[in-house]
């Protein structure tokens, strides 16, 4: 059986509250059970409540984070692209007008600036990709395939998707398509970043009550405490996403020496495909 590395932000915050509710009823339980009964009721209530208000919350801050997503990503193509464009004609130039008998040196210097300016590009190309919201039209299954081509491509890393057959696939709105693509998009990035890994492998499992994404890898594992520092978002975004479509983000790392490191993000297809049916004045009957 494989550990699981139970990351500290994967307390829900509702839950907690749940058992401070249970703890505090019962001591009326030994004084009446039909006061007991009322009070359960009265917490499974609030619990509900409170359970609604954190996947409202989960799914404010997802809509918050792509239109900074969108923001950035139009900056850095007008205004960082903009710039490099101009020093690569400027770099042109100088390589035109440089005269025949130039030190060797200075011709060096030119194509190293050059390469450079080539390898930035390229990079903030990958990274205005990689804000943009991609092209979800032909559905949830085409979109990740393409992206995990692309990134087998872009990295050199032996990748393999498979996907369940499953016609809800195909009938997820557009923010659940968003939020499932993200979690993937994220795992995969966090493969080139971190894992020096050889090869990744990316599975969209389904049952009656769950959509669930896995990514493994057979890199050097996650580090015990990742995902605690503040400064880094993306397995905290990962896992408001699942937690805005009532699901959860498992992290699982292998038996001792093995290596590699194995992700299961998974959504309730109920919150999938419901959320585009939900109706807006649910969201203000909310009380807490
Ligand atoms: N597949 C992986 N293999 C190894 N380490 C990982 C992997 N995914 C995540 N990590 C670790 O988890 C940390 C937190 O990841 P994340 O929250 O995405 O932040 P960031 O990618 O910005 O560092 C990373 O810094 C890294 O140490
Ligand atoms: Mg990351």
């Amino acid at each position: 059986m494989e550990p699981s590395i139970v990351l500290a932000m994967h307390t829900h915050p509702a839950t907690a509250l749940a058992l401070d509710g249970f703890a505090s009823h019962a001591t009326a339980s030994s004084t009446s059970n039909a006061a007991d009964t009322r009070a359960r009721s009265a917490s499974g209530d609030h619990v509900a409540r409170l359970q609604a208000r954190v996947r409202e919350l989960a799914s404010e801050l997802m809509r918050v984070q792509e239109t900074t997503r969108r923001h950035v990503a139009q900056e850095l193509h007008d205004s960082v692209g903009a710039e490099l464009t101009a020093a690569r004609f400027a770099l042109a130039g100088v390589e035109t007008w440089l005269p025949a008998d130039a030190p060797q040196q200075c011709t060096a210097a030119l194509e190293t600036a050059q390469r450079s300016l080539d390898a930035v590009t390229q990079a903030t190309q990958q990274a205005v990709a990689d804000l943009h919201a991609p092209t979800l039209d032909k559905g949830i299954v085409c979109a990740l395939s393409h992206w995990t081509n692309s990134f087998a491509v872009r990295t050199g890393l032996r990748m393999s998707f498979v996907c369940a057959a499953d016609a809800r696939l195909t009938r997820l709105p557009a923010d659940a398509s968003l939020a499932v693509f993200r979690v993937a998009q994220e795992a995969l990035n966090n493969i080139a970043k971190h894992a020096r890994a050889s090869g990744a492998d990316m599975r969209i499992e389904t049952t009656g009550a769950h959509l669930t994404i896995v990514v493994s890898d057979d890199g050097v594992g996650i580090p015990p405490h990742a995902g605690q520092d503040e400064r880094q978002f993306g397995l905290a975004g990962m896992r408001a996403r699942c937690n805005a479509f009532d699901g959860e983000l498992r992290i699982v790392a292998p038996a001792t020496d093995a290596r590699g490191t194995t992700v299961r993000a998974r959504f309730a297809w109920k919150a999938l495909l419901g959320n585009a049916a939900r109706p807006r004045a649910r969201r203000t009957a909310i009380r807490l």
